[in-house]
């Protein structure tokens, strides 16, 4: 199009040729400033692809390698004597929580477990449960034993609430479990990591867990 624009004036301008020769270079320019551009932009895709596949490499790596943390799971929850009103004197609470390691890779190195049993958001007992343990890869610790005496603290006033809770159908506890855990993988250990359960589970009429509560899994916090 620019040439025949230009014809006119090719027979006066002397500068004609020049400009034509121009002309080529700089489409000889263009050319190569596009193959450049291409070449970049090339490379540039391969190592975006390359970052990408590292990352999602990674990512399905930290996956199924990261620890789980531990799951702990409340099999029984007993009041013998419940609707009495004179079970108040030698009140007990049966207990039986399990603790697992769903891990493939990691063990647990558990220190003292401390259980506590809350009634409306007050400890009315706990003890602590298992000495420091070491819980092997895919293993079940059972962390099982009754609470009485010196052990729980229910006063006459919460021994009336939980008789009236219970005509109502359920009495509603929170078992709290905490400890301080460090995983192990082969010969490396990480530091210590505080972890707190929470298991809010109801004793019905019968004196024993609800059955819809029965084999909850509690909520693990890391604190
Ligand atoms: C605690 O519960 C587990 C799992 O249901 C069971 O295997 C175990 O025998 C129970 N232990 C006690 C002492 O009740
Ligand atoms: C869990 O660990 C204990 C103690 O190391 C062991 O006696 C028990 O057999 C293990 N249980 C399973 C299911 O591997």
């Amino acid at each position: 199009m620019r040439h025949q624009n230009e014809l006119p004036v090719r027979s006066t301008a002397g500068d004609h040729p020049m400009k034509r020769h121009h002309t080529a270079r700089y489409y000889a320019h263009r050319v190569k400033e596009n193959l450049t551009t291409r070449v970049s932009k090339l490379i540039c895709a391969i190592f975006l692809t390359l970052l990408f596949l590292v990352g999602v490499i990674t990512f399905v790596l930290w996956l199924s390698l990261r620890p789980h943390r531990p799951r702990f799971f409340v099999r029984e929850l007993s009041i013998p004597g419940l609707g009495q009103e004179n079970g108040f004197a030698n009140a007990k609470i049966i207990f039986n929580v399990t603790a697992r390691n769903s891990n493939q890779n990691f063990g647990f190195y558990y220190d003292a477990i401390q259980m506590t049993v809350n009634y409306q958001d007050q400890s009315i007992g706990g003890e602590t449960l298992a000495l420091p343990f070491y819980q092997e890869p895919k293993n079940t610790t059972i962390l099982a034993g009754v609470l009485g005496g010196d052990s729980l603290r229910v006063t006459a006033g919460q021994w009336r609430q939980f008789m009236a809770d219970r005509s109502r159908g359920a009495v509603a506890f929170s078992i709290e479990l905490s400890s301080t855990i460090r995983f192990k993988i082969s010969t490396w250990e990480s530091k210590h990591h505080r972890i707190r359960a929470t298991c809010p589970v109801a004793v019905g009429a019968d004196e024993s867990l609800l059955t819809t509560d029965r084999d909850k899994r509690c909520q693990v916090y890391f604190i």
